[in-house]
């Protein structure tokens, strides 16, 4: 059975606009927080392929979305590099020992990640044995850069000062680690596409951190590598690219994927116009007009006027919040189909 979400990667006419949500695997939603409170806590989830699987499937049940993204985080990948992880309450992820010299670069093992994500692996059996035909399932991974940043800062960061350091005063030792975790990812990401994924998207959450000529050094060209040995190696799955917070530089965007998720600052008719020819676009409402369901319609019927149902998928333009009514987020979606439908 045909895959609306994956015809729509493709840039097939579909009956309506495709929709999912950045996030909608999470604590907004009461049947999450219960699946997790019975793991004990988020990475105990993660390693859990039954309850991974159970919370994936939730949005596509309550929700109604036209896609499930497996239940995972981007950090994973690192984690088991061998790097220490923690998931501290009110503070986000912490690496209490971060990658500082060559020595620890050398000590990260791409192969051991490969190997010990395959709860990964079979939480993705689990979903796509379970998912009905015709919805679609989105594996993921961090973007080179993203995650090197959170390796060398250890945790969240506003000014990215030691990454940033490392770049300009020692550019090497940053390649060095940025090659280590892309060739990790192909590894990761092969894996992924053969044990079910339908689609795959790769986040670039801390694109925003660099001048141009920086970004495309530091991270654009790792995800273009990555995106290259997918290519040739799995030419039929769809690939999303989503560098978070880039409209200046779209102009320079290029490389072997399908689709380009915009995020919510990016006008959306500034997307079509410089990439909307070459690739799919995915986006991009606010995601803090969740909160109000007239600031929805408003949101969707601006989209929709720009992209008309044609080389579109439906999202927010970041992750949804915590506190977003349930309702809301149904109402969002259900509204999204009916308003795309035959156009
Ligand atoms: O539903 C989905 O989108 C699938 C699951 C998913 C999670 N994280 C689950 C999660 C995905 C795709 C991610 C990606 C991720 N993780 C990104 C890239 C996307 C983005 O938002 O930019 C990043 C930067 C991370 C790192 C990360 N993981 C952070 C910063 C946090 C804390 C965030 C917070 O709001 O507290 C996490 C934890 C995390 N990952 C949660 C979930 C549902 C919350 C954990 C919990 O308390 O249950």
């Amino acid at each position: 059975m045909s895959k609306i979400f994956v015809d729509a990667c493709k840039g097939k006419k579909t009956p309506y606009t495709p929709v999912w949500m950045m996030r909608q695997a999470g604590r907004y939603l009461p049947e999450y927080m219960e699946v997790r409170s019975k793991a004990g806590d988020f990475l105990s989830l993660c390693k859990d392929p039954q309850k991974a699987c159970e919370v994936s499937l939730q949005p596509v049940d309550i929700v109604g979305v036209d896609a499930a993204i497996m239940f995972s985080d981007i950090l994973v990948v690192p984690m088991e590099m061998g790097m220490e992880l923690k998931f501290v309450k009110g503070e986000g992820p912490i690496f209490p020992n971060p990658i500082t010299c060559m020595e620890d670069i050398e000590k990260l093992d791409v192969q051991k990640a490969a190997n010990e994500l395959e709860y990964v692996y079979e939480t993705i059996r689990l979903i796509r044995s379970k998912l009905a035909d015709d919805k679609a399932l989105i594996g993921f991974c961090g973007a080179p850069w993203t995650l090197a940043t959170y390796m060398i800062e250890g945790q969240g960061t506003k000014t990215y000062a030691k990454v940033k350091k490392l770049i300009y005063s020692n550019p090497k030792l940053m390649h060095a680690l940025l090659s280590k975790v892309t060739e990790a990812l192909k590894l990761y990401m092969a894996n992924q596409i053969k044990s079910g994924a339908d689609v795959v998207m790769i986040f670039d959450s801390w694109a925003a951190a660099l001048e141009q000529s920086a970004y495309f050094e530091f991270s654009w060209n790792y995800i273009k590598e990555l995106t290259s040995f997918l290519k040739s190696n799995f030419p039929d799955t769809p690939i999303i690219a989503f560098p978070k917070g880039i409209s200046g530089y779209l102009d320079k965007i290029d490389g072997d994927f399908d689709v380009f998720g915009v995020d919510w600052s990016t006008p959306m008719e500034l997307a079509k116009e410089k990439l909307g020819d070459r690739y799919i676009l995915q986006g991009n409402m606010e995601p803090t007009r969740l909160y109000d369901k007239n600031a929805i319609d408003e949101g969707i019927d601006k989209v929709v006027k720009v992209m008309k149902n044609e080389r579109h998928i439906f999202n927010l333009g970041h992750g949804i919040l915590p506190d977003v009514p349930v309702e809301n987020a149904k109402y969002f979606i259900k509204s999204v189909q009916a308003k795309t439908k035959n156009l």
